[in-house]
């Protein structure tokens, strides 16, 4: 069977308590997908400080039975933006149980690189967080820009008419600029899209109980989902943004896209990370990006829930 490999960058989260659970939902189906194979794990800070996300990430590999997969630990900060408004999201959350090791890891940055360089053209990298270790790579080794299948991001906020900035653009706007202007073939995700695909607490509750890494995901979605509906952002479950993502790459026909370049808002304080789309023609800068409009929400949904029970489309 043909194979696409795939390098991840994520703020993962799951196995710290009380956190958000879509990056976790997203490896796993990542992991249990025959159609995909992850060449390399990237972690970056976002949904909590980026050493727990490694610990994080490399918890999960191992409930998944895959500790042989590369990680690399990213970067901790964003390039310019104040990091005090998200550090206080990320001291809402229990301690993250340290996984022992690690300390020779290379960084989310170099093993980046160095996974697209060893599969030119070949290699679809998938950002599930701040965009801070992409800018980097994307700056330090011009060459992989030419040499990604493609990226596909889960970022942004398109389409509305009283537009808030988006969790991953807002956390680093110069990165995201960076990565959504690079010229590399880009696909973007936004909320609009990722919010219509709901996740009850019936449908966690009813994923199988023999999976190490299902149990986890079950144990903490009730309280994320808790958290969504006290904050107003969802009702009758969660949405699994980083989830979707992973949709998008095993099946293509699921969403529909627009061609344009991506405006991130960087000047205006009060606007920072705020997204916009602009017509091609008046589009400036390199790149463009096919941006999520419309997703099928029944049939992703479907498909989520299939892959973390180990039947995804082969
Ligand atoms: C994005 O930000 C984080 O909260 C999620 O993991 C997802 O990547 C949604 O805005
Ligand atoms: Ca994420």
């Amino acid at each position: 069977m043909m194979t696409q490999p795939v390098f991840v960058d994520t703020d993962i989260s799951l196995g710290t308590p009380g956190a958000e659970i879509d990056d976790g939902a997203a490896l796993i189906m990542l992991m249990h997908a025959p159609t995909l194979d992850v060449r390399g794990v990237g972690t970056v800070y976002g949904n909590v400080p980026v050493e727990q996300a490694t610990h994080n990430a490399r918890r999960l590999l191992s409930r998944l039975g895959h500790e042989e997969t590369p990680v690399g630990r990213g970067v901790g900060l964003p390039l310019i933006e104040d990091p005090s408004w998200f550090a206080e999201w990320q001291s809402r959350y229990g301690p993250t149980p340290p996984w022992p090791g690690g300390d020779t890891l290379p960084t989310a940055v170099e093993l980046l690189i160095e996974t697209v360089r060893a599969a030119p053209g070949e290699v679809s990298v998938l950002a599930l967080g701040p965009l801070t270790n992409l800018a980097i790579a994307a700056r330090l080794a011009p060459d992989i820009v030419h040499s990604v299948r493609e990226v596909v991001a889960m970022g942004g906020s398109f389409g509305h008419a009283a537009p808030t900035a988006e969790f991953n653009v807002r956390c680093d706007p110069e990165a995201a600029h960076i990565v959504f202007s690079a010229g590399w073939p880009l696909r973007l995700l936004g909320l609009e899209v990722t919010r219509q695909v709901l996740f009850s607490r019936h449908d966690f509750a009813r994923l199988p109980d023999d999976d190490r890494a299902l149990r986890l995901l079950k144990s903490q979605a009730p309280g994320w989902i808790d958290v969504v509906e006290a904050e107003g952002w969802e009702e009758g479950g969660c949405a699994l943004h980083d989830a979707v993502a992973v949709a998008a790459l095993l099946d293509e026909t699921l969403i529909t896209y627009v061609n344009a370049s991506v405006n991130v808002e960087l000047a205006d304080p009060a606007r920072r990370g705020i997204t916009a789309l602009k017509p091609l023609e008046e589009g400036q800068g390199n790149g463009t990006a096919r941006v999520a409009v419309a997703i099928e929400a029944d049939r992703c949904h479907d498909l989520i829930l299939s892959c973390l029970e180990r039947k995804c489309p082969s």
